[in-house]
């Protein structure tokens, strides 16, 4: 089973801000279980790099719209290295490859007839690098309040109110496609008016940082079409059928976006593969902001800005992703403060992880010499409820809730304290050492399974947690690993841990 999760490619007048790190960090994360629970998989990220923004972005910067392009793309790829973002690919829209696929995408379309020009006359903001009717105006501003500038040339136009109603059919036949549902809604109402063409070329006169329209040298591709364009792009959309056939139409297709990008996936993407006669994604999945101090969206355009690398030197980038990933319901909006991360870690981790596996190995130390003591427990609440987490956590998964995948760990981590609370094995293993043993087995195979499912978020914790137990962690046998509760090696020798999480 093959999966394909790709992230918005990024506009590159910006460095990565915690907005775009926490869109990172939540398919990275999601990427990682879909590993764990079985998936092969293919993780797509990269930068957005054409367009009238990029190009007035190098112009005040002074330098070539390239250079600029290539000097972002250093930031966003260092970014995600401190980041620890496992990507298989980086695109570039910059890239002759990709180039050739955009321009291979039109030549089809005006094949088939659903490409005419027009003139056009109207609003452009190059802020969202997009038309609005007059009708949309607000104060003379676009709808997000940025400035616009009246436009009257000729362009493009790609005949998308023809697949208007195949789109309403196919949203509403497949109700995982566009997601949370609260958005499948929200695409669904704008569906309800009439749908206009989309405009799908600049004139090189006004904007020349584009990709070339193939049978109009003197105009460009408008920068979605040839941004969304990547994701099929990347995995040979038309330059390779076998890769094409593996990644795309036998595999599930994830785009995962921020709100502010739905309509230009859902609408003009969809509607560009139906020209196509390309299969289309899967789903398409909506998250929600990072919001700033002020409960707008965290943007360079909206103010202060986080620095991701500034957060992950406070607070360590584990627990910054802990925190994105449990405490967010993927797809709201949420505030971030650096305290809520440090009251979430101690709550989770330092009080209920951490503690148990000091005080277990602990007594083990002082009990049974460190080394890991035989057991054959009957099936206690705690085994059945430990040999059904794989499946639990999967189900969230598969859901897109990492939130609920770590609730459930972390209640079961509660329990196995609960459990070594009520059992005492500290007085019983003096009166009776066996079953002490049999007690402390169980409750180290316990956090052996808890372990390996928070290891997609807690990567280098959880693998010094095995270590300390003498137990070699195999992603590829979770399944079979969780599903087994003898894990660990008889007579092991524990190695006391450090402390994993320290209070802070
Ligand atoms: O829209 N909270 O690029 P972009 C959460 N190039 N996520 C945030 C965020 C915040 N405060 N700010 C940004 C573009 N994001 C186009 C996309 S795709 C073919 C082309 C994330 O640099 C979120 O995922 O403006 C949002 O959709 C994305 O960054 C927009 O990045
Ligand atoms: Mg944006």
């Amino acid at each position: 089973m093959k999966f394909y999760t790709t992230t918005p490619l990024y506009y590159v007048n910006d460095k990565p801000h915690l907005g775009t790190a926490y869109a990172t960090c939540m398919a990275e994360v999601l990427n990682q279980y879909r590993q764990l629970i079985g998936f092969e998989t293919l993780f797509l990220t990269g930068i957005d790099e054409h367009g009238q923004k990029i190009q007035q972005t190098a112009e005040r910067r002074h330098v070539s719209p390239q250079a600029h392009c290539d000097e972002y793309a250093k930031n966003f790829i260092s970014t995600w290295n401190n980041l620890e973002i496992d990507y298989d690919i980086f695109y570039r829209t910059t890239d002759p490859k990709h180039k050739k696929a955009v321009q291979d995408l039109l030549t089809r379309l005006n094949a088939k007839g659903d490409i005419y020009d027009q003139n056009y006359e109207g609003w452009y903001c190059v802020s969202d690098e997009a038309f609005y009717p007059e009708d949309d105006l607000i104060d003379g501003k676009s709808p997000t309040g940025k400035p616009v500038e009246k436009i009257s040339e000729k362009n493009y136009f790609f005949k998308m109110s023809k697949y208007q109603q195949i789109l309403i059919d196919h949203i509403k036949q497949n109700p995982d496609f566009i997601q949370p549902e609260s958005k499948k809604n929200e695409v669904l109402g704008f569906l309800a008016k009439p749908l206009e063409d989309l405009s799908i070329s600049r004139p090189k006169s006004r904007i020349h940082w584009g990709i070339e329209i193939p049978f109009d040298k003197e105009h460009v591709t408008y920068v979605w079409v040839d941004a969304l364009s990547n994701y099929a792009a990347a995995v040979g959309m038309f330059d390779d059928p076998k890769m094409f056939e593996m990644w795309w139409n036998q595999a599930t297709v994830q785009h995962i976006i921020g709100k502010d990008i739905l309509i230009t996936h859902t609408v003009y993407w969809t509607t560009l593969l139906l020209a196509a006669d390309l299969k289309l994604p899967d789903q398409i999945f909506a998250h929600g902001w990072i919001l700033n101090k002020d409960s707008g969206k965290m943007s360079k355009s909206e103010g202060e800005v986080i620095d991701p690398l500034q957060v992950v030197k406070d607070v360590g980038l584990e627990s910054f992703k802990y925190y994105i990933s449990s405490e967010i319901r993927f797809g709201n909006d949420a505030p971030f403060s650096q305290e809520m991360v440090v009251q979430k870690i101690n709550s989770d981790l330092a009080n209920t992880l951490g503690n148990l596996l000091s005080r277990s190995t602990n007594l083990i130390a002082k009990f049974y010499d460190g080394a890991i003591p035989a057991g054959t427990s009957d099936m206690t609440e705690l085994k059945t409820v430990g040999l059904n987490l794989f499946s639990k956590v999967k189900n969230a998964i598969l859901k897109n809730e990492p939130h609920t995948a770590t609730a459930e760990v972390i209640s079961y981590l509660k329990m196995i304290n609960q459990f070594v609370e009520t059992k005492a094995p500290w007085k019983m293993a003096k009166e009776n050492p066996e079953e002490a043993a049999i007690v402390l087995r169980d409750t180290l195979e316990a956090l052996r399974i808890s372990a390996i499912l928070l290891s997609p978020i807690l990567k280098q914790k959880m693998s010094s947690l095995f270590t300390s137990l003498d137990y070699k962690f195999d992603k590829s046998k979770a399944e079979e690993e969780c599903n087994n509760w003898y894990g660990l090696t008889t007579h092991a020798k524990i190695t006391k841990p450090e402390p994993l999480f320290p209070r802070q």
